[in-house]
C-alpha cells in the first residue's frame, strides 16, 4: 500500500511529542499500520528546539498543510477553537482525514466538525482529547461495545488532581502547586480551564456523549472548579475516611435523563480512584454486563498525549484505502461510537435535581443549642446525618467547626437547608457543602 502522508499542525507541547515518537518508533508503527506512515509537512508559527524538521517541510501557515494535496491526514495541535476550528473544517473540506488533540474543540464545535466530516465521507479522529495517553475514548466505543452504560466518572485533569494531591501530602498552598504544575507543562494556556474545571468539563461532555450516544451539549454541563477547597477540607475528609477528587460524573437517572457534572467530591479512601495522585488521571465505567472497569494513566504531557494521537494515526492509517473514496467511512467509525443517525437527545438532569450526599463544615458559636438547630433545619428537610465531628475551639476562638456528612438528598433541599443554617445567629460563616458520593 502507498504509504500514508501526515501534515502537523502545532509543534508545540503535544505536536512535537507526536512528531519525536512518530520518528522514534517508526520501524514498529509502520509495522503495526502494514504501511508507511511519512510526516511530510509541519504547520507552525515558531519551531520546536527539541524536534529535528530538517528533513520536512514547514510552513509557518497552518492552513498550507491543509491545503496541501499530498496530505492524506491533517493533526491539529494548535488548540483553541477560532483558528483551530477553520483549519479542521478546511481540511476535512479538501477530503481529508483528521487527527486533533482539542477537547474544546470537539466538546463545543463537535457536532458541526461531525456533520462536515460525514458530508465529505472523512475521518475525524480525537483520542488524545480526552485523559492523555489513557485509550478511554477507544475503550468506550470499542471495547465496551457490548455494554449499556450505567455511569462513568473521571480524575480527567491531572493539573487540578495533582494541586489537590500536594495540598494534601505536602500542605502546600494551592497558589504555589499551579505554578509548578504550569512550569511542568501540564496546565491548559489558560490556567483557570483547570481549575475551575472547563477542562474537564469539555472532557466528561465528550465522554458522556459516546456512553450515551448523544450529541455533544457543553452549554448543559454543571461545573464547579476546585479553588474554593481549604486545607482544613481535605483534613477533614481524610478524617472522615475520604478523599477530595475533582470528578467528572455522567450517569443515568431513572426518569430524569442524564447528570452531567463536574465538581469536587469526597469519595471514599477505599476506592482505587481515591489513590489516583498527582497528575495521573483516572476514568471508572460502570457497564451493565462488564461491571465496573478502571482506566488509569498520564493526562497530560507531551509523549503520553502523543501516544493517543499516534494510535489516531494508526488507526486511520488502516483503514483509508489506496483509494479513500472507496470506503464509507461514517459506518466504519462512528464519530460518537453510535451510527449518526442514533443518537438520541436525551434530557440533561439540571443540577438541582440531582441527589447526592453531602459534606458540610458549618462555623458556628460555641454555645448550648446550636447543634440541635442545624439537626433540626437537616431534619426538616428530610436530609439524615451520617457522621459528625466537632472539634473544641482553637485557643483564643469563640466559634467551633462542625462537619456533618448527610445521607443523599435532592440539590435543592440541600441548597435550601443551608440557606437557613446560615440564617442562623449562632453561624459565623458560609457554609462549605462539598457532594459525596459512593461509586458504587
Ligand atoms: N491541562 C490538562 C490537564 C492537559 O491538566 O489535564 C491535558 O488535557
Amino acid at each position: 500500500m502507498k504509504p500514508v502522508n501526515v501534515g502537523i499542525c502545532g509543534l508545540g507541547t503535544v505536536g512535537g511529542g507526536t512528531l519525536n515518537v512518530l520518528t522514534r518508533n517508526k520501524i514498529d508503527i509502520d509495522a503495526k499500520a502494514g504501511r508507511q506512515i511519512t510526516i511530510t509537512h509541519v504547520g507552525a508559527r515558531q519551531l520546536n528546539p527539541d524536534c529535528d524538521t530538517s528533513s520536512l517541510k514547514v510552513s509557518t501557515d497552518v492552513f498550507d498543510v491543509a491545503n496541501d494535496p499530498d496530505v492524506d491526514i491533517v493533526v491539529e495541535l494548535i488548540g483553541g477553537t477560532t483558528v483551530a476550528k477553520e483549519l479542521v473544517l478546511k481540511a476535512i473540506e479538501n477530503g481529508k482525514h483528521v487527527v486533533t488533540a482539542n477537547k474544546a474543540l470537539i466538546a463545543e464545535f463537535g457536532n458541526e466538525i461531525f456533520a462536515a466530516a460525514v458530508k465529505n465521507n472523512v475521518t475525524v479522529s480525537y483520542e488524545a482529547a480526552v485523559a492523555g495517553g489513557i485509550p478511554i475514548i477507544r475503550s468506550l466505543r470499542e471495547g465496551l461495545v457490548a455494554n449499556r452504560i450505567e455511569w462513568l466518572a473521571g480524575i480527567i485533569n491531572g493539573t487540578g488532581n495533582f494541586i489537590l494531591t500536594e495540598m494534601r501530602d505536602k500542605g502546600r498552598a494551592f497558589d504555589d502547586v499551579l505554578k509548578e504544575a504550569q512550569a511542568l507543562g501540564y496546565a491548559e494556556a489558560d490556567p483557570t480551564f483547570d481549575v475551575e474545571g472547563i477542562d474537564a468539563a469539555h472532557k466528561l461532555v465528550i465522554l458522556a456523549s459516546i456512553a450515551f450516544g448523544m450529541p455533544l451539549q457543553f452549554n448543559k454541563i454543571f461545573t464547579e472548579g476546585i479553588t474554593k477547597i481549604a486545607p482544613e477540607d481535605v483534613a477533614y475528609a481524610d478524617e472522615l475516611g475520604y478523599r477530595i477528587k475533582h470528578l467528572g460524573i455522567t450517569r443515568r437517572s431513572p426518569n430524569k435523563g442524564i447528570e452531567l457534572r463536574v465538581h469536587p467530591t469526597l469519595i471514599p479512601s477505599s476506592c482505587l480512584i481515591a489513590n489516583v495522585d498527582g497528575v495521573m488521571n483516572a476514568v471508572l465505567v460502570k457497564g451493565d454486563a462488564v461491571g465496573p472497569t478502571l482506566y488509569y494513566g498520564a493526562g497530560a504531557g507531551a509523549e503520553p498525549t502523543a501516544s493517543a494521537v499516534i494510535s489516531d494515526i494508526v488507526h486511520v492509517s488502516r483503514i483509508v484505502g489506496d483509494n479513500s473514496s472507496e470506503v464509507d467511512y461514517n459506518t466504519n467509525v462512528p464519530h460518537l461510537g453510535f451510527a449518526h443517525d442514533h443518537l438520541c437527545e436525551y434530557d440533561i438532569v439540571p443540577i438541582e435535581e440531582v441527589e447526592t450526599a453531602s459534606y458540610l463544615r458549618i462555623s458556628a458559636l460555641d454555645r448550648p443549642g446550636v447543634l440541635s438547630k442545624i439537626t433540626q433545619i437537616l431534619s426538616d428537610a428530610g436530609i439524615s446525618i451520617e457522621a459528625l465531628i466537632q472539634k473544641e475551639p482553637a485557643e483564643g476562638q469563640n466559634h467551633v467547626p462542625v462537619i456533618l456528612l448527610t445521607n443523599q438528598a435532592l440539590e435543592k433541599s440541600v441548597m435550601s437547608a443551608i440557606v437557613k443554617i446560615e440564617q442562623l445567629e449562632s453561624v459565623t460563616d458560609k457554609v462549605v457543602r462539598i457532594r459525596v458520593e459512593s461509586l458504587k
